[in-house]
């Protein structure tokens, strides 16, 4: 408990006297609060009874500096202003709490919410993979809000409720004892109760926010996937899983409703309770002691009959507030542990580490699995001299795709070496490591950004000649050109708008626009047409020599140019060399080569003789 109070505490740095502020106005708030019911009390019994009742110092003399007792007594609208003024002060001040606190808490929360993205950013891969995006997103939006709602609400009604007790019961007390006792008796049982309550329900709200929660991923998963469900006619299926959780959302928020209702009808009936103490209490003591020592003077009755209301609300939220502090500190907890996670580790920034290399990259028996599952690379070697162009091929899942992760330390090794011209990858910082390598991915992401944007993002300071000239070396140029806004057409959602082809060559333009020493293309023109896909390799061959590239692709065609192709199988290379000595090796590559080719001789057979029928039609 005290721990996460100390959390909290660290959270509220630079804010907290904010806090103070909003609590100060609570205080001066409550003084005129109180102030008003006493007014009240001394202006009904000098009406009643003609005596003027004993005041506070304080009071006494603002009393005399309005011209004393009598002038006021004689002039009793001076009376009605003064619990005019106290009431709007009382208001204006509860105003200015109200400001402080919302400006404190959504400052707290904004600085927790960029600290929070920050470190989801440096957070390792090994742990986003096993992490649950929805929950990640959950956490970030969700637990952030129920802890912005406490900090704007919670902490400062805290505030109010300990003020308000700490002046109120005093000046109960002095004003009438039993009185005092007759309006508070129920008070700890209706804190009790709230606290009761909410703590035991608490399951309930669970439930029905998990509830929402399953609803709000259908309907994401749906909508994400909404081409799929098209495609495969489960539009009925999905409506269904959809109503499932609809109803289930329905039943358990239902619940949530029947039992504040009952909490609401048996809390009012409580604070009924409280006031029909303090009318029968007060009528018998107004009644039966009237003129005798510890009898209550009509004004007193009246202060009272007003001072239990003012009391009501707030205790019966201070319950309220207290039991949403176990719903907080759940949140909290939850964002804690992401904080907890402990980042990438990060190299001090030295500025002698900020090489460009040549591009030599040697890797030496490399072992790799992801996690405790099965090995996946077990026992990779090869070597790379700057200016080369390596291809790497073999079946889905042999680990290509893992080798590149690697390299651009997405994961770490756990066996072997990577080096970058001679230098170990592990000892460098992953930033410096990462700026070496172009990149396009297996799943190349594009960001919902205009397409140029997307291009820039491989080096920011690029020109408008710069992005176009990358996007002519990718052939993807044309295409853009051809969008009405060209290259300030945006990107939709995931990059709907663009085709498959046309998204891999607006992240190879990217990468190219990065002119980084080795480029890493893992099966990054597989969505590319061949005729294309030759023009994008001859346009890299033009300029071979100026940097290593890695080119990871199944279409030996698109490989075969290598100047060395290595065979991946299961984790190891198994063959490297040109095509030639492959083709005349044999083994997998040639297996490979046979299929591929003859599968392409018996497409050429099928389309020639329809070439000819065409060609035959033309007269
Ligand atoms: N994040 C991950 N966590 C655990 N296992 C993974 C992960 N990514 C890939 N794998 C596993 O690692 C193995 C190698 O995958 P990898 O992506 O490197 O294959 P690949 O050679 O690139 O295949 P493809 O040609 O289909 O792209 C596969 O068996 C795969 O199931
Ligand atoms: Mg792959």
């Amino acid at each position: 408990m005290w721990a996460k109070i100390r959390t909290l505490w660290g959270w509220m740095e630079g804010r907290r006297w904010m806090y103070a502020a909003a609590v100060g106005a609570i205080l001066l708030s409550t003084v005129f609060m109180f102030l008003s019911p006493l007014v009240r009390k001394w202006a009904v019994d000098l009406l009643v009874s003609g005596q003027q009742a004993e005041l506070p110092g304080f009071v006494r003399r603002t009393v005399a500096w309005l011209g004393g007792g009598d002038y006021v007594a004689r002039n009793l609208w001076i009376a009605g202003l003064a619990i005019m003024a106290t009431t709007a002060l009382s208001g204006s001040l509860a105003f200015v709490k109200q400001r402080w606190s919302a400006l404190a808490s959504e400052q707290v929360v904004r600085s927790l919410r960029e600290r929070l993205y920050g470190h989801i950013q440096d957070l390792s891969c090994r742990y986003h993979d096993q992490a649950d995006t929805g929950d990640l997103v959950q956490r970030c939006s969700s637990d952030v809000e129920t802890l912005r709602m406490f900090l704007a609400v919670s902490v400062v009604e805290v505030g109010r409720g300990v003020i308000l007790l700490a002046i109120g019961v005093p000046l109960m007390v002095s004003i009438h004892p039993t009185m005092a006792l007759a309006s508070l008796w129920l008070m700890p049982l209706i804190i009790a109760y709230s606290v009761l309550f909410f703590v035991k329900v608490r399951n309930t709200f669970k439930a029905s926010d998990e509830a929402e929660g399953r609803m709000t991923n259908v309907l994401e998963e749906n909508l994400k996937g909404i081409r799929v469900v098209r495609a495969f006619a489960r539009g009925e299926h999905e409506c269904e899983r959809f109503n499932v959780c609809n109803e289930d959302y329905r039943g358990r928020w239902y619940r949530v409703v029947k039992l504040l209702a009952y909490f609401w009808s048996v809390s009012d009936c409580m604070c009924m309770l409280q006031i029909a103490s303090v009318m029968i209490t007060g009528a018998y003591l107004m009644i039966a002691g009237r003129g005798q020592a510890g009898g209550l003077t009509a004004g007193g009755f009246f202060a009272f009959m007003t001072i239990v209301n003012m009391f009501m609300w707030p205790i019966r939220h201070l319950g309220r507030v207290l039991a949403d502090f176990g719903k907080a500190t759940v949140s909290l907890d939850r964002i804690q542990a992401i904080l907890d996670e402990r980042p990438e580790d990060r190299l001090a920034d030295d500025p002698a580490e900020a090489f460009r290399a040549e591009g030599e990259l040697v890797v030496d028996d490399l072992h790799f699995a992801y996690g405790d599952a099965a090995p996946v690379l077990k026992g990779v070697s090869f070597r790379a001299a700057p200016g080369e162009t390596l291809a790497l091929l073999g079946p889905s899942g042999s680990g290509k795709s893992a080798l590149v992760n690697l390299l651009l330390r997405l994961y770490d090794y756990r066996a072997g070496s990577i080096r970058l011209d001679g230098r170990e990858i592990a000892d460098l910082d992953r930033r410096h490591v990462r700026r070496q390598f172009g990149t396009v991915l297996q799943e190349p992401f594009l960001y919902s950004k205009t397409v140029g944007e997307n291009i820039r993002l491989g080096g920011r300071d690029a020109t408008a000649e710069d992005v176009a000239e990358a996007a002519s070396l990718a052939c993807v140029q044309d295409a853009i050109e051809e969008f009405d806004k060209g290259y300030d057409t945006m990107v939709g959602e995931r990059g709907v708008a663009l085709s498959g082809g046309q998204r891999q060559r607006v992240a190879l333009a990217r990468a190219l626009l990065a002119d980084p020493p080795v480029l890493i293309l893992d099966d990054a023109l597989s969505a590319v047409d061949t005729q294309t896909e030759a023009m994008i390799l001859e346009a890299l061959r033009d300029r071979r020599g100026r940097r290593t590239t890695l080119l990871i692709a199944h279409r030996i065609s698109t490989l075969m140019q290598a100047d060395r192709i290595l065979v991946m199988e299961d984790g190891r290379v198994v063959q490297s060399g040109t095509h030639d000595e492959l083709i005349a090796a044999g083994g997998l590559y040639e297996r490979l080569w046979k299929i591929q080719s003859s599968l392409e001789e018996a497409l050429e057979r099928e389309a020639r003789p329809a070439e000819t029928g065409k060609g035959a039609g033309v007269p």
